[in-house]
């Protein structure tokens, strides 16, 4: 069974950027001679699925970071409008969260890097994500995009993990409880 896996960092209440997608707040925290398990998170990964706003506030960086197949959930993107040097390393897609998971499973996929709030917020309302690691960056931002939106029914989680790390930054692994 493929499954959906949760990489984020969000503020101490809960946002993963501000109202207008800045995440300076959190780049400035990034302390590169801690290990926050990104790389080995990565490594186990077979590509990663984000929405049109976290994919425009990557491709707009300097460097493009991921080895990895990169499939872009967009209504309003096409194939066409990506730059020359991302033409290979995404695709876009208009699917639902079901759709696009049976596509990938059908492609031998087993882990996915589901990212950006609207897709994992439809994910987990859609039960396919297995488990969220969430590294808390302690700083109040006070309003901004939640991590976590509207659901039909509770989700319990179950805590696998906690790491305090000495900058401040606290790391919970959570794993989905499938009722
Ligand atoms: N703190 C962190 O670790 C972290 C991680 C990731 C992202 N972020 C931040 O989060 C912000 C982006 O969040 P966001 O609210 O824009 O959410 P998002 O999920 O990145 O993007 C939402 C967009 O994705 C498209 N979409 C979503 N589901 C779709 C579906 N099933 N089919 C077709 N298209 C779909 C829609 O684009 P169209 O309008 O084109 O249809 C929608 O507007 C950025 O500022 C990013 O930096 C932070």
């Amino acid at each position: 069974m493929i499954k959906g896996h949760v990489f984020i960092a969000t503020s101490l209440d809960g946002f993963i950027a501000r109202p207008d997608g800045d995440i300076a707040w959190l780049l400035k925290r990034d302390d590169p001679s801690e290990d926050h398990g990104y790389n080995s998170f990565m490594a186990n990964i077979d590509g990663i699925i984000m929405g049109r706003g976290t994919y425009e506030k990557v491709a707009a960086m300097e460097q493009w970071y991921y080895e990895k197949p990169v499939i872009v959930l967009s209504k309003t993107l096409r194939q066409q409008d990506l730059p020359a040097r991302l033409a290979d390393k995404v695709r876009i897609m208009n699917l639902t969260p079901r759709e696009i998971m049976k596509l990938l499973e059908e492609q031998s996929w087993k882990h996915v890097y589901v990212d950006g709030e609207q897709v994992i917020q439809s994910f987990l309302r859609e039960n396919l994500i297995d488990d969220l690691v969430i590294t808390q960056v302690p700083v109040l931002i006070g309003q901004g995009l939640s991590l976590f939106g509207s659901i039909n029914e509770d989700i319990s989680l179950k805590l696998l993990k906690t790491t305090p790390f000495p900058s401040g930054l606290l790391q919970t692994h959570y794993k989905i409880c499938q009722n």
